[in-house]
């Protein structure tokens, strides 16, 4: 029998929720610099308080305590959204059931030493907290309370944090702009990937409220950038990791088109390639990695790429589009890119050094269904080769020749053969 409660939190416990984790009501005490200073730590709207307004809680009770066995994990429906019930150690925990990375249904993941980890992308999240305690995605999960009462297992639970299924850690505002000039700052990343975001994210939640600022060489703010292969077509806001909005709320200033040429670590001083130059406290570099280039013979022709950006990738969809295309490498982005396209592509061929794709990562049996898997959809490969040149006409890719003697037609190319620091 399952019993829908709802909850009227009385005045006294209410105050009582609204205090900050650690018990301490805001605005906190931070030492920068063994100065105190006074922050308010922020929550995102999506995951505000969750116990902040009563109309917004449902308590329900969900199994009998011997309905799950230690170690078990259990998906259960409070009416408005379900949650995840673990037993571990003989200990109920209730959290969000779903990854905010891309959604992953969490029960199906692996439950270990208070931990669960997601089954699509590994990001592994605590089960007493909800916190994310490991990557990919930003968010935690929401944590909702459990009560044992007469055999039964109860969760008490926000509505609005059913419905989200995630929870952005509690985080400071910047509160010293008004010391800074623009061209200094506390804290400098170079780099607004996943690893600069993070970085600066992770400053904020643990109260750091001084200047951050990010600068990367691309067009947008962070976005996801694994997904340029799988989803070629996607425009930057598609794919970001945050809003906009996100970036004004926490004080994270992103410069964008900004390439850092050179830094003086003496002084301090970051210098642009436009000449510009910022003084900073403290530095992170976090410039992620330069993708390899071909080096045979014509590779300055036009329509060779390697996807980085969103620009590379919406560029390849167009010019493949009923025309043919040629891969080189067959290992994630080759492969990744040969599937998005075959349904586009007039013909797609993708060559590789290798017997089979993947074949450093899982072997030849693995990567022979792969490749087999690959030809039922139209896909050419030409292994155990490499490209001797590329030939254009008009400037723009025409053929790919391989070392083995074939001409390959090729109206756009694009490399996947690795990368370099
Ligand atoms: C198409 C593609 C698909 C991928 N798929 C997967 C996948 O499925 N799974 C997976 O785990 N990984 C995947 N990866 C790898 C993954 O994207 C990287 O591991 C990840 O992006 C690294 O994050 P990062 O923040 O360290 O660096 P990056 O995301 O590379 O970001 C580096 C940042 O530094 C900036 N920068 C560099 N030099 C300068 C400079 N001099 N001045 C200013 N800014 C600078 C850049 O503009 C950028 O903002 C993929 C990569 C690509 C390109
Ligand atoms: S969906 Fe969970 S890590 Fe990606």
């Amino acid at each position: 029998v399952e019993v829908k409660i709802e909850v009227v939190i009385p005045e006294k416990e209410r105050s009582k929720e609204e205090m900050s984790p650690n018990g301490k009501a805001s605005p906190l005490i931070y030492k920068v610099n063994g100065t105190a200073r006074h922050y308010h730590l922020e929550e995102h709207p999506i995951a505000s308080n969750p116990y902040h307004n009563p109309k917004d809680v449902v308590e329900a009770s969900v199994c009998h305590v011997k309905d799950l066995e230690n170690g078990q994990m259990r998906e259960v429906d409070l009416g408005c959204g379900k949650a995840l019930l673990i037993k571990e150690s003989g200990e109920f925990h209730a959290v969000g059931h779903k990854c905010p990375h891309y959604g992953a249904p969490l029960v199906k993941g692996v439950l270990s030493k208070g931990r669960v980890r997601c089954p699509w992308h590994g990001a592994c999240f605590n089960i007493s907290t909800g916190d994310i305690e490991d990557f990919p995605g930003l968010d935690s999960l929401p944590r909702f309370q459990v009560k044992i009462e007469k055999e039964k297992v109860y969760i008490r639970a926000s509505k609005q944090a059913l419905q989200t299924q995630r929870r952005t850690k509690m985080m400071a505002k910047c509160i010293s702009l008004s010391n800074y000039n623009l061209s200094s700052t506390n804290v400098l990343i170079i780099g607004a990937g996943a690893a600069g975001l993070v970085c600066a994210e992770t400053l904020r939640q643990e109260g750091f409220s001084d200047r951050i600022v990010m600068c990367t060489m691309d067009r947008h703010l962070p976005y996801d950038r694994p997904k340029l292969s799988k989803s070629m077509d996607s425009h930057p806001e598609q794919i970001a990791l945050r809003p906009k909005e996100f970036f004004c709320t926490y004080d994270i200033e992103v410069l964008t088109e900004m390439q850092v040429a050179a830094v003086d670590i003496k002084n301090k001083i970051a210098v642009f390639k436009d000449g510009f130059k910022m003084e900073y406290n403290k530095l992170l570099i976090a410039t992620g990695n330069t993708p390899k280039a071909l080096s045979c013979k014509g590779k300055e022709v036009e329509n060779v790429f390697n996807i980085r950006t969103p620009e590379d990738a919406n560029r390849v969809v167009k010019l493949a589009t009923s025309k043919n295309v040629v891969i080189v490498g067959a290992s994630f982005l080759g492969m990744e890119v040969a599937a998005y396209l075959t349904e586009r592509a007039h013909s797609v061929s993708v060559v590789e050094l290798e017997e089979v794709p993947f074949k450093k990562f899982f072997g030849e049996r693995v990567g022979r269904a792969v490749m087999k898997m690959f030809e039922g959809n139209r896909v050419k490969f030409y292994m155990q080769t490499e490209v001797s040149e590329l030939r254009e006409q008009e400037g723009k890719l025409k053929e790919v020749v391989l070392k083995s003697g074939k001409v390959l037609r090729a109206d756009v190319c694009v490399v996947g053969v690795g990368k370099g620091p």
